[in-house]
């Protein structure tokens, strides 16, 4: 037998709603001659609607936006990179803080390059495949946050099996045991670290610091808010539907003015499975994705908690928000299910001017939705507890887009339409039983109300500079507009619900968007709790290596700063954008020239990117956080080294067990990052970056 892990490679939105590929569509419709920046005789479908023109069109209209620098960027970029090694601008450095089997929790035992720690070790021990990241300053005295010591919360997504297990002469794919699956559910999760600055400069994790927490995929987690208690949401297990059992492929997250981590739950479906010929899923059930096979990690052999048919309702206490307090080791996390539940990339916090809690959250998936959550409370600066329960009622909202009326101002017109049970057609007669039903089957109410299909909405990140600006992240989508709906989303060649898209239009220059782009809104009356926005597109990525003017992206895509797959993206204190890359580093075809992912920062004011860092080979850059001077930055390596997608890959060790037998021979094949040891093998870390004169990052 051999198989391949699935990854979030899937379409499960079967609905009828329009696209971003529409709406592009009907804005050439309305206008086909306006703008200086649409190349001349192309129907240049994602130009015309968006601020930013293409490149070797007339650039970047400099009479549109004021080229004001709030926080200036006048570090000299890096090239592209295929090396093993992780590469800043002169005069920075990198260190490595805390890779996957690094002590966590006081006394746990050290990590064994052979990777052949238990899973009671791993439970101790930093987990796999860092993603989000968030420092939590320490306060002095008189309440100032500190830049040299706090606490950083990470997330660990999920686990690569072929370097996860110890050598042998057995693989894990034929000799799943329920040790082993113990050990890859310990390794999901958050880290809680203490860190400090030494007086030279250097960060370390505080390894006997009593903060140090890991919280897994076996950490009991209150279910709180409208879907708490809900049938739904009960098992055999916990009969009143109030307590979970750890969380799970923790992607994206954020930060609260109250000092807590907001982390999201992504892929939750992938770990489910059954292998009961009965299990057949529901119409509720595909919409999530769940399916007998899972992603193929099997745990539901292993473990009947995984087992969709043995436990049906499990899967709907995954794909929450889930709020941690870091400065308080002992507490119970909290799954706050008024935030909706679906395939949640971050969660991105925003204080409204009247005090309400906003949080911006992206469903990542093919053609799903943008949402945010508007709390009915008001969050107290003076009263830290006053955040306790915000987030535990409130509205949330999806976002449904309109090519604009008038186009004079180039941008297209959103509203934030409300998941209420009762309005919008979200009613009993149309199968919606209750509020709690809504939230926990979010994506079907809002296929309902009509919400817009995105290109896989990744992180969202809000302007500190600029009130009710907001960025998101579309990775890319190479299912849209398929000339073969009845195959094309089809995940393992079946074809399944959900799988059908409307043809490709010929006036769409980007049927297929291997680059993906990044959109932006303006909510009306800079409001955080508007329902009503303005919306336009900050950077089409692209490859201007590519001989095909069609593929170069936005003007702002230049040779010196083209990347593709925009995931991570956050501001910096002082305003900047950084953008983080999870994209193809083949650094051939449409790929060329583009090396291994990276992360890049943008002037948002004049549209300017720059390349600030590319990482090792085969990794994907993921979390960024800052001290809240910037002289400090922290950011998570993900998966070096990963053998399915690596430009190297003999091509007979495609799928498991041969990939993993190649890679017990060969450890080190694809990576060496970080520890540089033959004998050892790629570890996803985080690493700070410095400048050596201890300035500002980015500047
Ligand atoms: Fe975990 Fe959508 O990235
Ligand atoms: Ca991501
Ligand atoms: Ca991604
Ligand atoms: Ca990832």
């Amino acid at each position: 037998m051999s198989a391949n892990l699935l990854d979030d490679d899937n379409v499960s939105n079967p609905s009828q709603n329009n696209s971003l590929t529409d709406l592009v569509e009907q804005q050439i419709n309305l206008n086909v001659s306006r703008r200086s920046f649409l190349k001349s005789g192309t129907a240049f479908g994602l130009a015309g609607i968006f601020g930013v023109g293409l490149t070797g069109c007339e650039a970047f209209d400099s009479n549109e936006v004021e080229p004001v620098l709030k926080a200036p960027i006048t570090f000299k970029p890096v090239s592209t990179s295929t090396v093993d090694s992780v590469i800043v601008p002169e005069g920075y450095v990198s260190e490595v803080l805390y890779r996957w089997g690094d002590p966590c929790v006081s006394g746990a035992p050290a990590f064994l390059k052979t990777a052949e720690q238990s899973w009671n070790a791993q439970e101790l021990q930093a987990g796999d495949n860092h993603d989000a990241i968030n420092f939590f300053p320490f306060k002095d005295a008189q309440e100032n946050p500190q830049n040299d010591a706090g606490l950083l919360c990470i997330n660990h997504e999920y686990i690569n099996p072929e370097y996860f297990f110890p050598v042998g002469d057995e693989n894990w794919y034929d000799n799943l045991d329920a040790d082993m699956v113990k050990k890859m559910v310990a390794a999901h999760g958050v880290s809680v670290i203490e860190v400090s600055k030494s007086a030279s400069g250097e960060w370390s994790v505080v390894s006997n610091s009593t903060f140090n927490r890991r919280i897994t995929g076996y950490t009991p987690i209150e279910i709180s808010g409208p879907a708490a208690g809900h049938d739904l949401m009960k098992t055999t297990a916990d009969p009143q539907g109030l307590e979970a059992l750890g969380t799970l492929n923790n992607c994206g997250a954020g930060m609260t003015p109250w000092g807590t981590y907001i982390t999201c739950e992504e892929n939750f479906n992938g770990y489910f499975g059954s292998d009961n010929p009965l299990f057949e899923p529901t119409d509720h059930e595909n919409r999530y994705g769940l399916r007998a096979g899972g992603f193929g990690y099997r745990w539901h052999t292993q473990d009947p908690r995984f087992d969709i048919f043995e436990n049906r309702n499990e899967p709907n206490r995954f794909g929450w928000v889930v709020e941690i307090d870091p400065f308080q080791p002992t507490s119970k996390p909290k799954k706050r299910t008024a935030l909706g539940r679906f395939k949640h990339e971050n969660a991105e916090f925003v204080l409204s001017t009247s005090k309400q809690a906003v949080v911006y959250m992206g469903c990542d998936e093919r053609n799903e939705y943008l949402y945010k959550f508007v709390s009915d409370g008001v969050y107290d600066e003076a009263t830290p507890s006053s955040g306790n329960d915000l987030l535990d009622s409130g509205t949330l909202y999806v976002a449904k887009l309109e090519a604009g009326e008038t186009i004079g101002d180039n941008k297209g017109t959103g509203t934030w339409i409300p998941l209420i049970f009762n309005e919008n057609g979200l009613t009993e007669a149309n199968g919606f039983t209750s509020q709690a039903d809504i939230l926990i089957r979010a994506r079907a109410a809002s296929d309902r109300v009509g919400a817009t299909m995105m290109d896989r909405p990744e992180w969202i990140a809000a302007n500190p500079k600029k009130k009710g600006e907001v960025y998101l992240s579309c990775t890319n989508n190479n299912r849209r507009g398929s000339e073969d709906p009845a195959t094309s989303n089809a995940i393992d060649g079946t074809t399944k619900a959900g799988s059908a898209r409307p043809a490709v239009d010929d006036a769409n220059p980007r049927a297929v968007n291997n680059w993906g782009h990044i959109i932006r809104w303006n909510e009306a009356g800079e409001d955080a709790t508007a329902t009503t926005f303005e919306w336009d597109i900050f950077a089409i990525a692209g490859n201007p290596n590519l001989a095909d003017t069609t593929k170069h992206g936005s003007s702002n895509i230049t040779v010196d700063n083209t990347f593709n797959s925009p995931d991570g993206l956050q501001f910096d204190p002082e305003g900047r954008l950084w953008i983080q890359s999870d994209g193809k580093y083949t650094n051939e075809g449409d790929y060329e020239g583009q090396g291994n992912n990276q992360m890049l920062v943008a002037d948002v004011e004049t549209g300017e990117i720059r390349r600030f860092m590319v990482g090792p080979s085969g990794c994907e850059v993921t979390g960024v956080t800052w001290t809240p001077d910037g002289t400090a930055c922290f950011v998570d390596i993900q998966h070096p080294g990963e053998v399915a997608q690596h430009p190297n890959k003999p091509a007979d060790i495609g799928t498991y067990p041969d990939m993993d037998a190649f890679v017990k021979n060969n450890p080190t094949a694809f990576s060496k990052w970080p520890d540089n040891d033959t004998d050892g093998r790629p570890r996803s870390a985080t690493i700070v970056i410095r400048r050596e004169d201890g300035g500002v990052i980015g500047t």
